[in-house]
């Protein structure tokens, strides 16, 4: 398969570091040096649906297609105002289509997860054009009086069509089971019947953990898929990696032994989208005319699970 259309929306509403500062204990001065963000988008009045379906109209235009063309949609979305109906299935409606469609929460890893689940509906050869859509908005999961955890993230949805083509080189994914570093519970109805203690705890994160699981999870996926395609990392034009940390990528950017130039980011002004970052970033990148044809793409997300993916691909 190979990504023939890429687009994104981001919320009106900017919040910077400063305005952070208007009713938490932090500062510009702790936030920009440690993380890279200075400021993000933030759901206000929209809803992500509707973001959803807006990238998604954006991915098909670009891709100069009709969403009746489309053979499956897959969304990856950690929460949404839905508990059901999936979110795929209000994007068909939203953009028309009648294909089949599914969700998966594979956190901010979601993207390379819908890559790699795409691969084999093409390699079962049971689809010739198919929709990606990462649409997420978790400054809806944080307790936005925990400082620790509710300036890293921004809201967003990116999208990706694909095509028949064998643009697409090799995965490498991983999952290492942590429920305890990066989690948040919600409570569901009550029923006559429930004796257990219940209750409601925004996103909790042991952040050096993360930082130590995304270096290392990040680092080893992209040596393997490399490997395995026998290319080094001096063949790689750009790697677009999760944008959930500016410092986790320049360490992982040292890792490799590779110049600042070949790492884009946006963090600085979107913060940490979950799945979303990766083809917001592809997207902006694209259209930024960025890439050539024929340049050689890594892109590596990794998430709450854990789980962690990378995948290469010509462009
Ligand atoms: N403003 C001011 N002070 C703060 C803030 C803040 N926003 N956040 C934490 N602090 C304070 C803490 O309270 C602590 O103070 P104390 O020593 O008096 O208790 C001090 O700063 C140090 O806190 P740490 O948590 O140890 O800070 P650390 O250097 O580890 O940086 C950070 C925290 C930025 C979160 C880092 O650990 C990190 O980036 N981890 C990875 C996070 C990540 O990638 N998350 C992914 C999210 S989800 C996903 O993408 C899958």
């Amino acid at each position: 398969m190979k990504i023939s259309g890429t687009g994104s929306v981001l919320p009106k509403k900017v919040v910077t570091n400063d305005m952070l500062s208007e009713f938490l204990d932090t500062s510009d001065a702790w936030i920009y040096p440690r993380t890279g963000v200075k400021s993000r988008h933030v759901i206000s009045d929209e809803r992500l649906e509707e973001m959803a379906i807006e990238a998604a109209r954006k991915a098909l235009e670009d891709a100069s297609m009709q969403a009746s063309e489309l053979d499956f949609i897959i969304c990856s979305n950690v929460v949404n105002e839905y508990i059901t109906p999936q979110l795929s299935c209000i994007i068909q409606g939203g953009i028309g289509a009648n294909c089949p469609c599914i969700d998966i929460n594979c956190a901010c890893a979601g993207f390379i997860y819908a890559l790699h689940l795409a691969e084999s509906f093409y390699k079962a050869g049971s689809v010739k054009n198919v929709l990606i859509v990462c649409a997420e908005e978790p400054t809806r999961m944080t307790d936005w009086t925990d400082r620790r955890t509710c300036v890293l993230f921004g809201d967003g949805a990116g999208a990706a069509v694909l095509t028949p083509g064998d643009n697409i080189k090799g995965f490498s994914l991983s999952a290492a089971s942590a429920t305890d570093k990066l989690y948040q519970y919600r409570t569901l109805q009550p029923t006559p019947y429930i004796t257990k203690q219940e209750q409601d705890v925004p996103l909790q994160m042991k952040g050096q953990d993360v930082f130590k699981f995304a270096v290392k999870a990040s680092s080893s996926d992209i040596t393997k898929v490399l490997r395995e395609q026998g290319v080094s990392p001096d063949e790689v034009d750009h790697f677009l990696l999760h944008q959930a940390n500016l410092r986790i990528i320049q360490t992982i950017e040292s890792f490799l032994e590779q110049p600042a130039y070949k790492f884009p980011v946006n963090i600085e002004d979107h913060g940490n989208s979950s799945s979303s970052c990766c083809p917001i970033l592809l997207d902006e990148c694209r259209r930024q005319g960025r890439f050539k044809p024929g340049d050689k793409i890594v892109i590596s997300a990794f998430g709450a699970g854990f789980v962690s993916g990378a995948v290469l691909l010509e462009w």
